[in-house]
């Protein structure tokens, strides 16, 4: 992706904390090493280069990047949608799933995830989801209270879902009009 392009990004996403101490944008493919070293510091779920390679190929509005003023990635979040079927009846239907967010342990406390998130799921709507779910640790208050302020309940609970068995919640959130 050609640098105008980024800059037109930039533009559109720009969503600042009020200092104006960081800007939010599409990822590239370029920033995809910044991704990585954000996601390695900052969670225990690691995911191999094509993983990421294959959420920005087919959910690239959803996959957006935080940057400090020099441009550095400081946090970023991607999303991918999953069809199954519905409860009450046999259709397909959309649901926005969170793969991953991260925010950089010295710019946290700032706005940063929740601007990130805001943004991004304005972004996944647009494949006709009927709702956001994740699933997140038991033990990962940050990140918990996070999603309660942005509306989201807990749904139910996955035992032993990762690798070292913790279990999680799984979260969501079915007004997908904000
Ligand atoms: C969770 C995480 C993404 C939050 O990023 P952040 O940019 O610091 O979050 P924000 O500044 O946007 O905070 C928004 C709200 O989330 C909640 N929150 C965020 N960090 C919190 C903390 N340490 N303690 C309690 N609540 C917290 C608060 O409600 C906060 O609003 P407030 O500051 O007005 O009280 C960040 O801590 C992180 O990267 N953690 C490691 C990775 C991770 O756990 N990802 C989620 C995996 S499911």
């Amino acid at each position: 992706m050609g640098t105008k392009d980024k800059d037109t990004q930039i533009n559109y996403f720009v969503n600042s904390n009020n200092k104006n101490s960081f800007f939010i944008r599409q990822c590239t493919l370029e920033d995809l090493e910044g991704v990585i070293t954000v996601n390695e510091k900052e969670l225990p779920e690691d995911y191999p280069y094509f993983f990421y390679k294959s959420i920005l190929n087919n959910f690239p509005k959803a996959f957006l990047v935080a940057c400090s003023k020099n441009e550095k990635i400081i946090g970023y979040v991607m999303w991918r949608v999953e069809r199954t079927p519905s409860i009450n009846n046999l259709r397909l239907i959309n649901k926005g799933h969170l793969v991953s967010i991260a925010v950089s342990s010295t710019y946290k406390r700032k706005g940063i995830a929740m601007a990130l998130l805001l943004n991004s799921m304005q972004a996944i709507k647009t494949f006709k989801i009927i709702e956001y779910v994740l699933e997140v640790r038991v033990s990962n208050y940050s990140a918990i209270n996070l999603y309660k302020k942005l509306n989201f309940k807990i749904e139910s609970i996955k035992k032993k879902y990762y690798r070292d068995s913790e279990d999680a919640y799984y979260m969501t959130f079915k007004n997908i009009n904000i």
